[in-house]
């Protein structure tokens, strides 16, 4: 799906949500720059005293701490990551929220919303656009470190809520894992190598209503 992803030079990124630790956004400016050399970041959270301790903790060129919601400036922003912010919210009110965000994508843009553990060992987020001013479903990122090990079914908890079984009238996700689970018992090796040819063997059949399909990402623990 990054790959997939192409930013402008001056491309704007926005952590929404960024939360209790400033250096959380630092890190991942870093890790864009690695690809993107001059995007900028905006770390935006609804909580003012989280913004200003963040202004006074970390200072990085190219990144601003800025109190705000959902409702980002429309069209601004080239890629939105909103991790575990939409888990203190009801049901009712995610399609609201995630159409908020969406409308501060610029055209091409990408949406990643989910949730993680708290020390980000395993991870689902999906991945989503703006297609003729409706929120489209682009696809489906799972990560895992392999810290608390890792199987198809560690994910289920995780996905965001829209995506869940009995939400989603798609089941796409909730098939996924069904899917995946006998293909990763068949597996021998190391964890990563189980969880990743697994997950290789299932993109064949993947078109399931995930137009770009899904990434499983290994990232170890460090
Ligand atoms: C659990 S923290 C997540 C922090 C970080 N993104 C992470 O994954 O560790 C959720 C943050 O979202 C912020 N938040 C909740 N609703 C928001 C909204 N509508 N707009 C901006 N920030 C919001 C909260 O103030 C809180 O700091």
């Amino acid at each position: 799906m990054a790959a997939a992803l192409t930013l402008p030079p001056h491309a704007v990124a926005v952590d929404l949500g960024f939360g209790a630790v400033p250096w959380t956004s630092a890190e991942w400016l870093t890790s864009l720059r690695g690809r993107w050399p001059e995007v900028r970041l905006r770390a935006v959270d609804a909580d003012p005293a989280r913004v200003e301790a963040a202004r006074q903790g970390v200072e990085v060129e190219g990144m601003r701490f800025e109190v705000g919601g959902f409702d980002l400036p429309p069209g601004g922003a080239h890629l939105i990551r909103a991790m575990n912010v939409l888990r203190q919210y009801r049901d009712p009110e995610v399609p609201g929220a995630l159409a908020a965000m969406a409308a501060g994508l610029a055209p091409g843009g990408l949406l990643f919303e989910g949730t993680s553990d708290h020390p980000g060992d395993v991870l689902a987020a999906q991945c989503l656009r703006l297609d003729g001013g409706a929120v489209a479903l682009e696809g489906l990122l799972l990560a895992c470190s392999g810290a608390r090990g890792c199987a198809p079914a560690l994910f289920r908890d995780f996905l965001p809520r829209s995506l869940r079984r009995g939400r989603d009238p798609t089941g796409a996700a909730a098939a996924l894992l069904s899917a995946w689970e006998p293909l990763w018992r068949q597996e021998a090796g190391e964890p990563h190598e189980r969880i990743l040819r697994s997950a290789s063997a299932l993109t064949g059949g993947m078109a399931w209503h995930l137009p770009a399909g899904f990434a499983v990402w290994w990232s170890p623990a460090p």
